[in-house]
């Protein structure tokens, strides 16, 4: 009999410095569902909104210990570091831990700034925790500032989401050029697993448009689901449980199934090549 293979996690980041584009609906339900058909999931929320730790169940004003602490180190010496493994804790979803944070993680970037590896910090704080999970999903806030850029060195891929609205493709020559200057500076090679359009709106051909510019610019990496407008989806983040969880006939909660399932399978191409090369 051979022993079973370890777990090790692949590290996905949610990314777009857009704000509003969906980047915390989608890391939350798609992590809902991923975990739903029994994969391990944990999500780290890197944005001090806290957005994703609210919409998985968690009040972050009644944590002592958050990504921040993860993530800055204390220099006092008679202080230990925190381990991520200290801070994830379950959420309202079975399978699916979440690494919370908090307003403080706003401070991290100006406070890791100084320090040498600074970018590293998050890769570095994840290795452990790779083996106990099957997907790492990193939350990102609305910037390409430190906290973003730490996402980007700790993952595997990332997935963009974009919003079927003007001005959709604003901002995404400079990010690519962050995922290229990664690569150079760190040769560490993220790369786009998918992009998602998120809030189509069927009733307009606009958003139909829309879609078709982001297949022009992204060709194949396009998932084939789409995430339509669903006001169900903004009202499962705020009662602190991801829609298929209550309501999984739901349009909005099959599309974020049909995701989940579209990830697994890319991610098991993915890991095939990679095992060959
Ligand atoms: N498919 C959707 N349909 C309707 N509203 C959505 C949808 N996705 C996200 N929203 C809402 O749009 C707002 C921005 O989404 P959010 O996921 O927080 O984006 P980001 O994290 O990129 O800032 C939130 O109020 C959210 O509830
Ligand atoms: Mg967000």
């Amino acid at each position: 009999m051979t022993e079973p293979a370890p777990r090790r996690a692949r590290v996905i980041a949610l990314v777009n410095q857009k704000g509003g584009c969906g980047k915390t609906t989608t890391t939350v339900n798609l992590g809902a569902c991923l975990a739903t058909i029994g994969h391990r999931v944990l999500l780290v929320d890197l944005d001090p909104q806290a957005n994703a730790s609210v919409s998985l169940g968690v009040d972050p004003a009644t944590l002592s210990r958050t990504t921040y602490h993860v993530l800055v180190d204390p220099t006092d010496p008679g202080t230990a570091p925190v381990a991520i493994e200290e801070i994830a804790r379950p959420s309202s979803v079975a399978n699916l831990d979440v690494a919370p944070s908090s307003i403080d993680l706003a401070a991290a970037e100006l406070e890791l700034a100084a320090r040498i590896g600074r970018e590293n910090q998050l890769r570095k704080k994840l290795a452990p925790a790779r083996a106990s999970y099957d997907f790492i999903l990193i939350d990102t806030p609305p910037s390409l500032g430190l906290l973003t850029l730490n996402a980007l060195v700790a993952s595997d891929e990332i997935i963009i989401p974009i919003q079927t609205h003007y001005y959709a493709l604003l901002g995404m020559q400079q990010l690519l050029r962050t995922l290229r200057m990664v690569r150079d500076e760190t040769g560490h090679d993220v790369e786009i697993l998918g992009v998602v359009a998120t809030m189509y709106d069927a009733r307009n051909n606009l958003s139909k448009e829309i879609v078709n510019t982001i297949k022009e610019e992204f060709g194949d990496k396009v998932f084939h689901t789409e995430i339509h407008f669903s006001i169900k989806l903004v009202e499962s983040s705020m009662v602190g449980v991801p829609l298929f969880l209550h309501n999984p006939q739901n349009r909005g909660a099959q599309e974020y199934m049909a995701l989940a399932r579209e990830v697994v399978i890319r991610e098991e191409i993915a890991g095939r090549a990679e095992a060959r090369s």
